[in-house]
């Protein structure tokens, strides 16, 4: 017999409204994500600052609401100083996190060019590992403030007569793992994060700022870190960050893509630890949580050890160039889902990163930009996800896993756009063998019709992209039969699945 599912999605089942946030990226000075990626003067489609218009183009595609940068690792011993100012004097630098070398072609004058380019916001990563409050501060002078004083000077001196007025900031970057530049004790970082947001919403009480959370739900300072960071600035920050990767090394595609269940009890572990320092601090004021570093990330993991071993201090390695299959584009739609599914309180998210590193983007030197299997998924959330996330109510066969029980064969969410009235459903099968009856319960809905059905489908789970072949690319599905508000298709066996109604 053939399998079913069925799933409602009603208004008076919301999540939240999505915070468009949710949708943001990530770039880091690592490997060629600004050198070679966004950045390359002598590339046949540079512009007048030397941005690749074709990557341009595919990030402006994405609508990427938001891009963290200077890093990751890399922010941890970044001096931002060396890069402004006229190029030709600006010095190179060793950066020991990924061990290379730092030209400081591209700082953050040229960053908030290229963010305007692509119509996104900036979201600032501090240096909290080697540096402080007064480095935090000059940054933020230098960025926001409308001039008359030293650093807003320099800035206009520098040509940015307008101030860029940056709304959020990171106060740091994976400061618990010991593999960070000024890696910190829980109370270490909470004190200098305290410090530091106190003295930056006094220059500018209208930021937000983003405490620095675990690495990974796997840190073994997980969740006690979150609890003590919090207590000790739960007053002047406004989110706690959370990271994630997962990778598929000896494993199978089945427990590989349930995955997203570790992520979503990773979390209501972060929330539940928000809302007990809350409850500690009788504080009226709800955390929210930025995943401001997520994704999918292990095939280069051995190549970018021998690279930084054995060939260091190169400008712009090639590290981090995961070349992504069909499954990891399904393990990235099944964490959009995730993400959505606690969007009332994970408010902002990074996919890291965006270009060439653990990215959907990568280019060639003297070739094409191009899209990974995983820039799909991103490409139609980012797009179709704007509005209000509403609840599941979901009825669908399970699964065990070596790691996991009850793991549901479908995972969906749906958003409502209530300025268009467009209804966008997201569905991902994740059975491996059999395509699954799938009957979407639209009668909160009366009068919609399916505008498209989009999937994302392959017969080799390992089937790649690459510059000259797009084998893992959207295409549309036959529509289905709606009856009495009940849209009754298919979705087929491991695929991602885009369902677009409107109002007729
Ligand atoms: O995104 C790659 C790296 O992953 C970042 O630099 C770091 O923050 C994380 O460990």
């Amino acid at each position: 017999m053939s399998k079913k599912a069925k799933v409602l999605f009603s208004k008076d089942f919301a999540i939240a409204k999505v915070d468009e946030r949710l949708y943001g990226s990530f770039i880091e000075h690592l490997g060629r994500a600004v050198y070679g990626g966004i950045y390359q003067p002598d590339h046949a489609t540079a512009d007048e600052d030397g941005f690749r218009g074709d990557v341009l183009e595919l990030v402006r595609d994405l609508r990427v609401p938001i891009i963290r940068y200077p890093g990751g690792n890399f922010v941890s011993n970044y001096f931002w100083e060396d890069g402004v100012g006229p190029v030709a004097q600006r010095p190179r630098r060793l950066d020991v996190a990924w061990r290379s070398t730092e030209p400081n072609w591209v700082g953050t004058d040229e960053f908030a060019r290229w963010c305007k380019k692509a119509g996104s916001e900036v979201m600032m990563a501090v240096n909290l590992g080697t540096r402080g409050v007064e480095d935090a501060m000059n940054l933020l002078e230098y960025c926001n403030h409308l001039g008359g004083s030293k650093y807003s000077d320099l800035r206009i001196a520098h040509g940015a007569k307008e101030p860029y007025n940056f709304k959020v900031w990171c106060l740091g970057n994976e400061l618990d793992g010991a593999w960070q530049v000024g890696h910190k004790t829980m109370q270490e970082y909470g004190r200098i994060a305290a410090q530091t947001a106190k003295a930056m919403k006094m220059f500018d009480p209208n930021i937000e700022l983003v405490a620095v959370g675990s690495s990974s739900a796997g840190m073994r300072t997980f969740p006690e870190w979150e609890a003590k960071v919090l207590d000790l600035t739960y007053d002047c920050v406004d989110y706690i960050s959370l990271h994630q990767y997962y990778g598929k090394r000896k494993e199978d595609t089945p427990n590989f893509l349930a995955k997203t269940l570790e992520m979503e009890h990773f979390i209501k572990t972060v929330v539940a630890t928000c809302d007990y320092i809350k409850a500690k601090q009788r504080s009226k004021k709800t955390m929210m949580l930025s995943f401001d570093e997520w994704n999918v990330w292990y095939h280069s993991n051995a190549d970018d050890e021998k690279i930084m071993k054995n060939q260091p201090w190169q400008v712009a390695p090639a590290l981090l160039e995961d070349l992504y299959t069909f499954e990891d584009a399904l393990l990235v739609g099944l964490m959009l889902i995730s993400l959505l599914k606690h969007c009332d309180r994970v408010r902002m998210a990074c996919l890291a990163q965006l270009v060439n590193v653990i990215a959907p983007i990568m280019t060639e030197q003297n070739g094409a930009a191009w899209a990974q299997p995983t820039y799909y998924p991103y490409l139609h959330v980012s797009n179709f996800g704007r509005g209000v996330a509403l609840q599941p109510v979901l009825s669908c066969g399970k699964h065990d896993t070596r790691d996991f029980t009850d793991v549901t064969d479908i995972d969906s969410v749906a958003v409502y756009d209530e300025e268009s009235s467009a209804l966008t459903v997201f569905a991902v099968n994740r059975d491996l063998e059999d395509a699954i009856a799938f009957d979407v319960d639209l009668r909160d809905f009366p009068g919609y019709r399916l505008v498209e059905h989009i999937s994302l489908t392959c017969d080799n789970l390992l089937q790649r992209n690459s510059a000259t072949s797009q084998a893992v690319a959207p295409k549309k599905e036959q529509t289905g039969v709606l009856d009495n508000g009940l849209y009754q298709t298919r979705l087929q066996k491991a695929s991602w699945n885009v369902l677009r109604f409107a109002a007729k």
